[in-house]
């Protein structure tokens, strides 16, 4: 049951907020509001992955100028569930193809945690050249992408979605709210049922957090089944 603004501002204003439920965090308004928002997705992008891919060469971002490659999506595309992360490292760009690297591994290995594998999921990033260095990618980097990033998950049409790290639940589901705090919840993105895990570069630097992830796994093995 979602809590009123207001509550969460009480909450916080008595540093009691760990105690609000993750999923009180995201209200119904907020999904309403945000997916209107999103809702502006243009068809002039593609309405097919090709189309969309095609565009996504075309975009004006300065981020290509350093990349080998445009980093769009791996997997297979008529999955149901569909993972969202950052924006490539260097294996990625080199390959063109999104964690194929350490990451990439790690994933993969999430995934067999819970009897799936990488060829039954669908894989793509927020943002689709590697940042210099591998630096986080900047607001205006992530705004450039996020119109393009909207038109694919409306594409694909997954009916789960797994975000992956802070950038990408913070841009989509259009919060300030960390992986810690939203992590555990079902929430809703444009006709999907989301769910929050922590990045698997963040679980290489930080594996006593691997359990957690663990966890994440298991809960969309039962929204996998439901
Ligand atoms: N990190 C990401 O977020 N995406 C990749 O494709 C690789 C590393």
């Amino acid at each position: 049951m979602p809590l009123p603004k207001q509550v969460i501002e009480w909450y916080r204003a008595f540093g009691i907020e760990h105690i609000i439920p993750s999923a009180a965090l995201l209200s119904d308004d907020h999904t309403k509001r945000r997916d209107a928002h999103q809702a502006s997705a243009s068809p002039e992008m593609g309405t097919t992955l090709e189309e969309l891919q095609r565009s996504v060469t075309l975009i004006d971002c300065h981020l290509k100028k350093a990349a080998k490659n445009t980093v769009f999506s791996d997997g297979n595309p008529q999955s149901q569930i569909m993972f969202i992360g950052e924006a490539p490292g260097q294996e990625e760009d080199a390959q063109g193809k999104p964690f194929v690297g350490q990451s990439g591994k790690l994933l993969n290995e999430m995934l067999r945690s819970v009897g799936l594998h990488r060829g039954e999921v669908y894989i793509t990033n927020v943002v689709f050249w590697r940042p210099p260095g591998n630096r986080n990618p900047s607001t205006e980097e992530i705004q450039i992408c996020l119109p393009y990033v909207r038109q694919h998950i409306s594409i694909v049409k997954p009916r789960i979605i797994v975000l992956l790290g802070g950038v990408a639940i913070k841009t989509l589901l259009e919060t300030t709210e960390g992986v810690s705090r939203l992590r555990g919840s079902k929430y809703q993105l444009m006709g999907a049922d989301v769910i929050a895990t922590f990045h698997p570069s963040y679980l290489l630097r930080s594996p006593s957090q691997k359990s957690l992830a663990f966890q994440d796994m298991i809960m969309l093995k039962r929204i996998i089944r439901q």
